[in-house]
């Protein structure tokens, strides 16, 4: 498709993305087509190098010390999550998560009840913090936290570290789900304190849907949750015991992966900072251009000094999120999403729980231009939500 829209749905998924990761994918399916670990023939030597090259972009991309095997490639963050959760906890755990989490953390965890796993939810509010000392008290006698490194619905970054202390204080294990913040904010494993960290490939490291995957600190090991083939110790009934087989049955996703390699070399190549600088600019342009339109009410928090990802969710007084999405995208063109996006809590938290709310969000792609357009998008549809004037 290459109509005249104006993408601002980053949040979801970046559909839009550098040409050389649609290259990549095409020279993987084209030159290599083999899938890696399962032979030793020359095409299937190079899909493994492809794979081991992301692993290693990844780990530094993160700053994951050791063993670049200890990445581990998934459909997505959500079945990295499950995969960390599902493998970590026992019957008897209790798990601290926060009201900022998206419903891969959310159901998961409501889904290990049954499995004798508890959880204590931590309190959230509209500027999106964290209570420090509520997280301690929590925090005794868990045996992991969870997070968002940053929020889909409010998009602060979390206290990551200071939390990380408290939880490593208390001997609980950290998880960070990094969906919203890798390849946007910076992420360093070891000066955050984080012990598992899931990612998904189709957000901010601008790869194709189907890829993700988690880091797990050498010394955790996981309970694998899927059992199958490995290329590998395949006389064994059992999963073997090193990463990245033991977390990774049946056949890898290898354009995706080469896809996913060069949408890190590309966020890599550029700096993460630099990426961040740039949409943090379009994203508080966007911030105070909605905020002065009569009649629409800016639901994330305002700039106070803390690093943001490209998110503002918005309402308009009187409308309902969907209908303000669908004419923003058939009179306007422009694509955003409105609803809960999979962050009831959240919501509850904004006082959108019922109404839902309209999600713009920007990424690498995104001009100063198209913000402005879709400003002046919402101002036409809160002037007119009542109908054509005159
Ligand atoms: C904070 C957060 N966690 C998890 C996910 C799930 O990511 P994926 O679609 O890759 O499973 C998302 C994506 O919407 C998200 O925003």
């Amino acid at each position: 498709m290459t109509e005249d829209v104006v993408y601002l749905d980053y949040a979801a998924t970046s559909a839009i993305r550098p040409e050389s990761v649609t290259e990549a994918v095409v020279r993987y399916l084209r030159d290599v087509g083999a899938t890696p670990g399962r032979a030793g023939h020359r095409r299937a030597v190079e899909a493994g190098r492809v794979v081991l090259r992301c692993r290693r972009a990844l780990a530094e991309l993160f700053n994951a010390p050791g063993d670049p095997g200890r990445v581990t490639f998934h459909l997505n963050a959500t079945h990295a999550l499950n995969t960390a959760l599902a493998g970590l906890l026992a019957p008897g755990d209790r798990v601290v998560r926060t009201a900022y989490d998206h419903n891969a953390v959310r159901r998961p965890v409501r889904a290990l009840a049954a499995h004798g796993i508890a959880e204590t939810v931590l309190v959230g509010n509209p500027a999106g913090t964290v209570d420090l000392d509520e997280a301690e008290d929590a925090l005794r006698g868990a045996r992991l936290l969870v997070l968002p490194h940053a929020g889909n619905v409010l998009g602060v970054e979390l206290p990551v570290a200071a939390l990380a202390e408290r939880a490593h204080a208390a001997g609980a294990l950290v998880l960070v789900d990094a969906a919203q913040s890798a390849g946007v904010l910076p992420i360093d494993v070891q000066a955050m304190g984080v012990d598992l960290l899931a990612f998904t490939g189709h957000k901010g490291l601008l790869g194709p849907q189907g890829t993700g995957g988690l880091w797990v600190r050498e010394g955790i090991d996981l309970r694998p949750t899927l059992f199958g083939g490995t290329g590998g110790d395949s006389d064994s009934p059992d999963m073997p015991a090193l990463f990245p087989d033991r977390l990774e049955a049946g056949s890898q996703n290898g354009p995706g992966i080469a896809g996913l390699l060069a949408g890190v070399e590309w966020v890599r190549t550029h700096g993460v900072d630099a990426v961040r600088a740039r949409e943090d600019a379009l994203k508080w342009r966007l911030w105070k251009a909605l905020h002065a339109i009569d009649g629409v009410d800016v639901r994330s928090p305002p700039e106070d000094g803390r690093r943001t990802v490209g998110i503002v969710t918005v309402t308009v007084r009187g409308m309902d999120s969907a209908a303000v999405a669908r004419r923003l995208d058939a009179e306007f063109g422009v694509l955003v999403r409105a609803g809960l996006h999979c962050a009831p809590e959240s919501h509850e938290i904004l006082g959108t729980g019922r109404t839902g709310a309209v999600r713009f969000s920007v990424g690498w792609a995104t001009t100063e231009a198209e913000v402005d357009r879709a400003v002046t998008a919402m101002a036409r549809i809160a002037e007119t939500k009542d109908g054509p004037r005159g």
